[in-house]
């Protein structure tokens, strides 16, 4: 089977920064996963005995707790320092910036929109910072049962795809006074979305590598398939099937922001012996 790789594909500058910080920091306990990504969290145990820990009653003062790249909420991590635990906060700036933003635009007043999935870590941190109305919202219909006052600040998490969070925006915009737009999806995103849908219209098969829990991996897959009926999304070579590959050729890989290269490498070489 011939291989083709996305010109844009894998780990992105919040992960690789996360990642070099954990890998400075052995011995360290990381407060939820520090990234989407099953196999490179054991890597990090493995190597580095950098471990997860979800209940932060159990650390004792003076340990090293990592802040994930998704960040946490903004109470979470006053309890870290408050139970004088060594932090070091390895949240992306990129998810550090609408967090930013929710809470000056909550100062002054504004009630905020997050353009998101409520249950993915990063919106539950960048919620957290608000001090006046937060919705989450996924489609237009969910804000059509939501009050909102006069004054709207509106965010996105870090990896939806623009025309999504635009649809969101213009019905605000149709329908208040002012809206603050931010537009705070991340580059790395972008630019992963558009080199995979262009390859995912090249190929005849498409693989699609990372955690199946991670948001900008199931986006990427999403936007494969539509170009590509047969994408599959995968967490590593041993998911492949060869019954994929029947009566094809030219199989595109592209990979999320949280999959390591390795990872990458070691599914080329599977799908090349097919
Ligand atoms: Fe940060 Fe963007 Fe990666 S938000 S963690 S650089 S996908």
């Amino acid at each position: 089977m011939q291989v083709k790789l996305a010109d844009s594909y894998g780990f992105c500058f919040g992960v690789k920064r996360a990642i070099k910080i954990a890998e400075e920091n052995p011995s360290s306990h990381t407060i939820g996963p520090l990234i989407h990504n099953p196999k490179e969290i054991d890597r990090l145990w493995n190597n580095y005995k950098v471990d997860v820990v979800e209940d932060i009653d159990r650390l004792q003062p003076s340990e090293r707790a990592i802040v994930r790249t998704h960040g946490i909420e903004k109470e979470k991590l006053q309890s870290l320092k408050d139970k004088n635990l060594d932090v070091i906060d390895a949240t992306c700036p990129y998810v550090t910036k609408p967090q930013e933003i929710v809470a000056s635009m909550s100062a002054e007043g504004y009630d905020i929109v997050i353009f998101g999935d409520i249950q993915h870590p990063e919106v539950k941190g960048v919620m957290s910072y608000a001090t006046t109305m937060v919705h989450v919202v996924m489609t237009c219909e969910e804000l059509e049962s939501v009050r909102l006052r006069e004054k709207i600040a509106i965010v996105s998490q870090t990896t939806k795809r623009e025309e999504d969070f635009l649809k969101i925006v213009d019905y605000l915009v149709g329908r208040y006074k002012e809206v603050r737009v931010f537009n705070t999806i991340c580059n790395a995103t972008f630019d992963n979305q558009s080199a995979a849908k262009k390859l995912a219209g090249e190929v005849d098969v498409m693989l699609i590598i990372g955690g199946k829990n991670s948001s900008n991996t199931k986006q990427l897959y999403e936007i494969c398939r539509q170009n590509c009926p047969d994408s599959y999304l995968i967490e590593g070579a041993e998911d492949i099937k060869s019954e994929w590959f029947s009566g094809k050729k030219l199989c595109g890989i592209t990979a999320g922001a949280s999959t390591p290269d390795w990872i990458v490498q070691d599914v080329i070489s599977s799908v090349s012996r097919i």
